[in-house]
């Protein structure tokens, strides 16, 4: 196996860097808007978020709402634990995500974009506005568009100021519209209702990063790269115990043992895949392969190795969650500091019968009530700690 990628590995590249973006653009400028999302739709691409929705689908659903303006935002709130991936892209391939934005504008109907980045890479806002002013320059954003009289697009960066809860679309909208970061009920969806109340498409740095490649390479590029079910290449961010972490691209269907080979993480004794909000995976799985039908993942991958207390782990997770739930909702806001306080008793007291049945219904509850994906998800991580590595607690027989 010889994967694409970059931090402390072979030197390939990765496919990102074997496209102009403008090529991209042009493209999309020659063609008819409903012919620009039928490519996206026929390459298989999904939302590299963590969720994996059909992108063609979302953005053919923006392009049927009557509602006008429409607007385009790239979520750069990247705030996934283990999640770096798009910090990369926006270092080394800014142009590549402005061009999957215009494209999406040309798709949809918009001619006004955000990039709304994390407060934390905020060392970044300057290399991306001379990359926008390179771009304006060039005229790949702006009016008329490499000469396109029906193709305006332009972007600008607004800042996030530190909360996890605002990677959510929806509270990413209450941000930019001025508010607190507290989630909106769904429906309506962004593309229904979005950004001040009009129809939003809201994709991921990656996805759009992945746009201009599509157009300029086809479909069928893209979608042989992966499995029938599951097309499309995909950006692995790998730390932890490890001996080369970094950046990887693999295509869909690729095993976590071949992962775990590539990485230098051959004793492996568990693997986080999706970050904090992801599943945690014991060494009998991992022949699973990376597929949002199998494990899901929002591009991370976390190693432990030998050495690592997985209920530790656990808790250094439910405290992160803790930390970040908005308060908004009950069954977020005092079901993650419950489940918190129950993981330490484990710790300490080992698992009852009581114990085990409480937490399970917490975190049932939870996950059926809360109301946006940060409490959705937060039980997941120490329900699979528990459901694969229960030995570890005392008094365990
Ligand atoms: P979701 O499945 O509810 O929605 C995914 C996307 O599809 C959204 O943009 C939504 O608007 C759109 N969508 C879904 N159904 C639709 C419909 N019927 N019509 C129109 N649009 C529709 O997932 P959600 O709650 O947006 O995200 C959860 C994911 O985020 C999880 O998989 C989690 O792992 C991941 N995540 C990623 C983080 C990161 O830093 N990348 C941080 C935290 C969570």
């Amino acid at each position: 196996m010889d994967p694409k990628a970059v931090h402390g590995f072979v030197g390939n590249k990765l496919s990102f860097s074997e496209v102009t973006p403008r090529d991209g653009i042009r493209m999309a400028a020659e063609m008819a808007p409903e012919d620009v999302v039928a490519i996206i739709g026929a390459s298989g691409l999904r939302g590299r978020g963590g969720a994996g929705f059909p992108t063609g689908k979302k953005w053919e659903f923006a392009r049927g709402q009557e509602g006008s303006p429409k607007y385009i935002i790239c979520n750069a709130d990247e705030g996934e634990p283990g999640t770096f991936k798009d910090r990369l892209i926006l270092t080394d391939f800014p142009e590549l995500v402005f061009a999957g934005m215009a494209i999406a504008g040309r798709a949809v109907g918009a001619e006004f974009g955000i990039l709304y980045l994390r407060a934390e890479y905020g060392w970044l806002r300057e290399h991306l506005d001379a990359a926008l002013e390179r771009c304006r320059v060039a005229n790949t954003l702006g009016n008329n568009i490499l000469g396109a009289s029906d193709f305006s697009f332009d972007i600008s960066i607004r800042m996030g100021s530190g909360a996890y809860v605002c990677g959510e679309e929806t509270a990413l909208l209450e941000s930019l519209e001025g508010r607190r970061g507290d989630a909106r009920n769904r429906i309506p969806f962004p593309v229904q209702a979005g950004y001040l109340g009009k129809p939003t498409v809201v994709n991921n740095v990656e996805t759009l990063a992945w746009v201009p490649c599509i157009m300029v390479k086809g479909p069928s590029w893209f979608a042989a790269m992966g499995t029938r079910k599951a097309p499309g290449a995909w950006l692995f961010c790998v730390s932890g115990d490890c001996k080369r972490p970094g950046i990887y691209e693999y295509p869909f269907g690729t095993s976590l043992r071949q992962i775990l080979s590539d990485v230098g993480a051959e004793n492996a004794k568990a693997v986080q895949v999706g970050g904090a909000s992801g599943t945690c995976v014991p060494p009998a799985q991992f022949d699973r392969t990376m597929t949002p039908g199998d494990l899901a993942t929002g591009g991370s991958i976390i190693v432990f190795g030998p050495g690592q207390d997985m209920f530790a782990v656990a808790e250094n997770f439910q405290h992160f969650f803790c930390d970040e739930s908005c308060g908004q909702c009950i069954p977020c806001r005092l079901g993650n500091q419950r489940m918190l306080e129950a993981i330490g008793r484990m710790r300490k007291d080992g698992l009852t019968v009581d114990g085990e049945r409480n937490v399970r219904q917490l975190a049932q509850t939870m996950t059926v009530a809360s109301k946006c994906g940060l409490g959705q998800m937060s039980a997941r991580a120490f329900l699979s700690i528990l459901n694969n590595f229960s030995g570890e607690l005392p008094g365990h027989v």
